[in-house]
């Protein structure tokens, strides 16, 4: 196999009260990806489409995440063997700054493909380490919890980074996800600086109070327990600050139906849940009311969760 095309999922991160531990992957939207293996050593990104993002490939998450898993493939390997780069396409249909794992998806995409076209040298885990390293260049940090569930698919738990210990947890059948992308731009890396370093204790209480109970409403499918449990006390306080009529959002929602939400990995994306696809639509329909006054452009998305992630086909 010399050639495949990657389906990359977009991703939600955070889901609320779990910073840096939970993320969802989505049906919708998802980046392209075509991957070449060839007997020309090196890596090159030959187009992006759709997408402004630098020229420097050390700070394009899936070069990078690839250059990772071709070093340690190379470490792996016979001398004769050494002779393999990669040629990249991408086609961006997740907008860098969103909110919903741009640099994600392409890291991810990259490094699961890439591992296809190997014959599969690395497992999951590895492949997450990789990925996470693409997104260290994007956001100034190593998190994991978009690419995790983009290569797990589902919802995914990460217990530990170090070392990493990352867990699938069950998805209900009939939980959807709305998302509203005010086209505003909002770097991770920005994003993060302006979170403090202390917090109190009775917030980082209530914060692993609702990270416990979240986890159990979704094991037992009590959409009673996940609704309860979708509260940020620590990071949704502040960066709600970034994002246009959030607070107006989040109380209109919830009044159609919505489970509740919160800012979607760094934002500006905001995503609610919601029980069954009916009132998810519902839920997507009363972001546009409230974006359709503002001066801001913005997309929205209705989806339900995509347990497989990342999905791929044969091109050559
Ligand atoms: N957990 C990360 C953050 C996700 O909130 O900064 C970024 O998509």
């Amino acid at each position: 196999m010399k050639g495949i095309k990657i389906f990359s999922p977009a991703t939600v991160a955070n889901l609320a009260c779990g910073f840096d531990v939970i993320g969802l992957a989505l049906d919708f939207p998802k980046d392209e990806i075509f991957l070449y293996k060839s007997n020309n050593p090196g890596i090159r990104i030959h187009r992006i489409h759709r997408s402004s993002l630098p020229n420097d490939p050390m700070k394009n998450s899936a070069f990078v995440a690839l250059q990772y898993l071709l070093k340690k493939y190379k470490q792996k390997q016979k001398f004769d063997e050494k002779k393999i780069g990669f040629e990249i396409e991408l086609i961006k249909n997740i907008s860098p700054g969103s909110g919903i794992g741009s640099s994600a998806a392409s890291a991810a995409g990259v490094v699961y493909g890439a591992n296809i076209l190997l014959e599969k040298p690395f497992s999951a885990i590895q492949l997450i380490r990789f990925a996470m390293e693409g997104e260290r260049v994007a956001s100034g940090t190593a998190h994991a919890d978009n690419v995790s569930p983009a290569i797990m698919g589902g919802i995914t738990l990460i217990r530990s980074y170090q070392p990493l210990d990352i867990i699938k947890i069950h998805t209900p059948n009939e939980l959807w996800v709305s998302i509203i992308h005010p086209q505003i731009e909002v770097r991770t890396s920005d994003a993060r600086k302006i979170l403090k370093e202390k917090i109190f204790m009775k917030d980082a209480i209530r914060q692993w109070g609702n990270v416990g109970a979240l986890i159990a409403g979704l094991y037992r499918e009590d959409y009673g327990l996940i609704s309860r449990s979708l509260e940020d006390v620590i990071v949704e306080p502040i960066r709600s600050m970034l994002i246009p009529a959030f607070y107006e959002l989040q109380v209109r929602c919830k009044k159609i139906g919505a489970l509740g939400g919160g800012i979607s990995g760094s934002g500006p994306s905001v995503f609610m849940l919601s029980k069954g696809n009916y009132t998810a639509k519902k839920v997507t329909e009363v972001m546009n009311q409230v974006y359709s006054p503002l001066q801001v452009d913005y997309k929205t998305y209705t989806s339900p969760i995509n347990s497989k992630g990342i999905k791929w086909i044969q091109i050559l």
